[in-house]
């Protein structure tokens, strides 16, 4: 079966807890199980992971190389930092789609910069927990 990696970046994991007015009241398990049953009706098996850091991060995108067809990826605040998680996308041969549950481009100045958008295939940002189902789609689309 196709597979796609979900990788999520620092502090999703307190999704629920975590100012809800910007983020919403789902937890990422929430999600996680929402994109599990998005990808299956899709046809995909969908992996998920979560870290706070960036190493950690960096090595799960070296490891899906031939292994994934397409990574989903919400780096969170390090998207806006870090050119060494966009460097280790450009070595990935698959399909990438960057998500953002909130709409960054409405939020401060600092958020508008993403070191993942020019390695990305497309973007989805603004949907909450959605945009992951909605990336799910993009790719089946798109294969
Ligand atoms: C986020 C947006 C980032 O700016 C922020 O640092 C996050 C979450 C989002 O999903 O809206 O942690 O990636």
């Amino acid at each position: 079966m196709t597979k796609i990696l979900i990788i999520n970046g620092p502090n999703l994991n307190m999704l629920g807890k975590r100012e809800p007015e910007i983020y919403g009241n789902q937890t990422l398990d929430d999600i996680m199980n929402q994109a599990i049953a998005e990808g299956k009706r899709c046809g995909f098996e969908v992996v998920w992971m979560q870290s706070n850091k960036e190493d950690e991060l960096i090595s799960a995108i070296q490891e899906a190389r031939e292994k994934y067809r397409a990574i989903i990826i919400n780096a969170a605040a390090y998207t806006h930092s870090s050119i060494a998680i966009m460097d280790a996308l450009k070595s990935f041969d698959g399909q990438i789609i960057e998500v953002h549950l909130s709409n960054v481009y409405q939020r401060e100045e600092f958020r508008h910069v993403s070191y993942i958008s020019p390695v990305a295939n497309g973007i989805v940002c603004g949907f909450g927990g959605n945009g992951y189902l909605l990336a799910i789609q993009g790719i089946k689309g798109n294969i």
